[in-house]
């Protein structure tokens, strides 16, 4: 089982060059896994060969105690997906730096459906209809979708913060990945920048067993499906594989629901291409 939401905000031991990149899941966790290391390490890609990706860039959520995280030597490089509450005091207090990745919701929900029936730690949903009922009511690991997002966009203030999405990636990696470097205050080089682009692409990272988690256990993971989900069963870089899914009803409700719970935050997605 994950490990529920623990209440990190006593940890105060941030340090101003810790970094986090926070998303809800299946919104491109593994991806900046995979893009920070080489962003820090100056292009050098052995890293990401060498080690699993949780282990390079783990989830604070994951660390065992506050005495492992605080003897991380720097820079240390997190993920979470842990609603804005839960993060530690100093993370809200503008100690670190925060990469907040958005995914659109719809492709969000497909995805999360997909996982969930081969993370052995996870509730196998009887259908697509059941999890798209759990997925609106926020009763999944990771809570609600809207809540997520709100709350971390309405605090943007409260830290050093740099708000991207998935689709913007998706669209142009190396601005985004230019973007990061400019909001982390890494020059990297032309060599180095396209190290990290070309290691970053979904090509690569489904040819390496240490970023699509193929070395994890069939206990945890069952591996008749992959984190890289996209290029086995949709065509790669789509946008928009909701629509494979969704019913017309369930699509009109989804609208209805994001447009009254997000009608305060100048957020728009790119829905498909
Ligand atoms: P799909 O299930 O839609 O394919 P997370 O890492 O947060 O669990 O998100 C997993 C999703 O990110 C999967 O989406 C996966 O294919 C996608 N992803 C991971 N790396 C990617 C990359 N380099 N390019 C595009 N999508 C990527």
């Amino acid at each position: 089982m994950l490990v529920p939401h623990r209440n990190f905000n006593l940890i105060n031991e941030i340090r101003d060059s810790d970094i986090f990149a926070v998303t809800y899941p299946k919104s491109g966790t593994i991806w900046m896994q995979q893009i920070l290391t080489p962003i820090e390490a100056k292009g050098d890609v052995t890293p990401n060969t060498e080690h699993l990706n949780a282990q390079r860039v783990p989830w604070i959520e994951l660390i065992g105690s506050e005495k492992e995280f605080n003897a991380t030597p720097s820079t240390r490089l997190w993920v979470t997906h842990l609603q804005y509450k839960f993060m530690p005091l100093a993370v809200r207090q503008k100690r670190g730096k925060v990469i907040y990745v958005a995914r659109n919701p719809k492709d969000v929900l497909v995805s999360y459906y997909h996982f969930h029936k081969y993370a052995a730690m996870l509730e196998m949903p009887k259908d697509f209809n059941d999890f798209f009922e759990k997925f609106m009511e926020g009763k999944v690991f990771g809570n609600c979708w809207f809540e997520h997002i709100k709350t971390w966009y309405a605090n943007r203030d409260n830290m050093n913060f740099l708000y991207i999405t998935y689709e913007e990636m998706i669209k142009d990696l190396r601005s985004m990945v230019e973007r990061m470097c400019r909001f982390l205050g890494k020059d990297l080089t032309e060599e180095q920048m396209a190290s990290v682009v070309e290691h970053s692409t979904l090509r690569t990272m489904k040819q390496n067993p240490q970023a699509n988690y193929k070395t994890v256990p069939d206990s945890l993971l069952d591996h008749k499906g992959t984190f890289m989900r996209k290029g086995m069963h949709v065509t790669p870089w789509t946008i928009g594989d909701w629509k494979n899914h969704f019913t017309v009803a369930q699509s009109e409700r989804f609208d209805s629901v994001f447009q009254e719970k997000m009608r305060d935050l100048p957020l728009s997605f790119t829905w498909d291409i």
